[in-house]
């Protein structure tokens, strides 16, 4: 299949940079710390690093309010860093993708300082109140007053100033910015945000209205196709991954139609629950719509938005057995897959972080009401028996980690065969890309499904089924029959 291009078929590692790896001891993960792991990530066996913002911002929400698109911040080194790790990156075999945040800039980027009011979505409100009733993401109306009495748009904090894409002045800025780090030779971009770019005309209020007047606007495929062609324009295989909600699988699969993007994360998987019903009916969907358009699927099961799948699947041994099986169910099916840091060491959720730690701007707006994010953001445990577990040379790291993640060093897991690191690490050796796919006849409860390359059986029932033929791979130790919550692959 050397003729494919290689993401379609690719597992994509998530680095979120300031929780990966600390060089420097200020107790956040930067640009020299990844550098210094991708040893690691080739010898996991991952095609591809995605690395979420690490440009000039002031941390309002973790890096995705970005004041300047074209420098790094110094929490995570310098721009002759990000060249240093992508060199090395490209001689280890590795691609990198980065992220670029086109829906809203920082507060203290240079347009918004200087009230470039054209730049952004500026009302005025009525009277007392903001201009209509869209709320914040993050909870909260989603405008902010400034001096003059006016009003602009955000739909994530006010630290994060939407931009107006109505405003060519806006779309040349992107286009200068995408080949800024096309030009520094990145494989890819990772587009937040990708379908609220454009705003329904005249910013109607939403009313009882149901579907968002912020999303999935005609206008917004104007911007990809222009996209995809300056893209196409440099050498070699550059893609793009689109982070695109909505309910329809046929409307998100609009973004990969050929001439706009190449991929769009799949929160159907993301979102199913450990239900065999739910997850082929995903499975189905997905396969359906990204193959109308001829473009590949993905499957993720966590990022650095929701609760790692390991507390989600019922956390304890139970979430880690199950996120075993989920794993080699993910990897065995055909398309491209995305792995969160840590998801391969069977990191959970951090549910106990105190109150006074926690920075996610969703946790702050809400006033405490929504848990937020930084439970899946707790920085990797490298090696060693006490926090942080080699994630920096201080003492502290910017999110405490749980003591017992002594347990679930990368250091403990290397050399224990049945770890999950090593599952991953032996599912990624065997895993090829596959195009095939179709349902074989199982047992209830289980799925089972045939590529070119596997038969792969998910006992996702309550009782052990018999299983035909001795895998090559499986999720956990077997009888002679496939036991629940178990995964495993045959060679066909
Ligand atoms: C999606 C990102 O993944 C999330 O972390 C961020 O808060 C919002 N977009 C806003 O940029």
């Amino acid at each position: 299949m050397a003729d494919v291009e290689w993401w379609r078929s690719a597992v994509i590692y998530q680095v979120y940079p300031r929780s990966f790896a600390d060089s420097d001891g200020d107790g956040v993960g930067d640009l020299p710390g990844v550098t210094g792991k991708l040893a690691y990530l080739a010898d996991l066996g991952v095609d591809a690093v995605w690395l979420s913002p690490f440009y000039r911002s002031p941390m309002v929400d973790g890096g995705y309010d970005v004041a300047d698109h074209r420098d790094v911040d110094p929490v995570f080194g310098t721009l002759s860093d990000f060249d240093g790790m992508l060199a090395e990156a490209h001689k280890v075999g590795l691609k990198v993708i980065v992220d670029i945040v086109p829906n809203h800039t920082s507060d203290q980027h240079p347009w918004f300082q200087e009230q470039r009011r054209d730049q952004y979505v500026f009302r005025n409100g009525r009277g007392e109140r903001p201009p209509n009733d869209w709320q914040s993401l993050f909870g909260g109306p989603a405008w902010t007053r400034v001096a003059d009495g006016s009003w602009y748009l955000h739909l994530f904090d006010p630290g994060q100033p939407d931009l107006n894409w109505r405003n060519p002045q806006v779309r040349d800025e992107f286009d200068a910015i995408l080949r800024f780090w096309l030009d520094r030779g990145v494989d890819g971009f990772r587009v937040d945000v990708a379908h609220g770019m454009i705003k329904a005309e005249g910013l109607p209020d939403l009313g009882r209205n149901t579907v968002l007047p912020y999303f999935d606007q005609e206008e917004v495929h104007e911007i990809y196709r222009a996209w995809r062609k300056l893209i196409d324009s440099y050498p070699g295989e550059r893609m793009t991954v689109a982070e695109v909600f909505d309910s329809e699988p046929d409307r998100v699969a609009r973004y990969v139609a050929g001439d706009e993007l190449h991929q769009a994360f799949n929160f159907d998987f993301l979102e199913a629950p450990w239900d065999p019903a739910v997850l082929r009916g995903v499975i189905d969907a997905s396969l359906e719509a990204a193959g109308n358009v001829g473009a590949p699927t993905t499957w993720v099961l966590s990022n650095h938005d929701r609760r790692r799948h390991v507390t989600r699947f019922g956390g304890g041994l139970t979430g880690l057995r199950r996120a075993r099986a989920a794993a080699l169910l993910m990897l065995g099916l055909p398309g491209s897959a995305y792995v969160y840091q840590g998801e391969e060491l069977g990191l959970p959720e951090v549910l106990d972080l105190p109150d006074e730690v926690r920075v996610d701007p969703q946790w702050i707006r809400s006033g405490g009401r929504e848990p937020g994010r930084d439970g899946c953001r707790v920085p990797l445990p490298w090696e060693g028996d006490a926090p942080p577990f080699g994630f920096s040379p201080a003492r502290r790291s910017w999110l405490p980690m749980p003591p017992e993640w002594a347990a679930a060093t990368v250091a403990v897991q290397r050399d224990d065969p049945d770890s999950m690191l090593n599952l991953y690490r032996k599912a990624l050796r065997l895993r090829r890309p596959a195009r095939e796919f179709a349902w074989r006849p199982a047992p209830d409860g289980v799925l089972c499904f045939e590529t070119e390359r596997f038969l792969v059986a998910a006992n996702l029932g309550g009782s052990p089924v018999p299983l035909p033929t001795a895998p090559v791979l499986a999720s956990s130790p077997l009888t002679d029959e496939l036991p629940p919550d178990t995964t495993v692959w045959i060679r066909t």
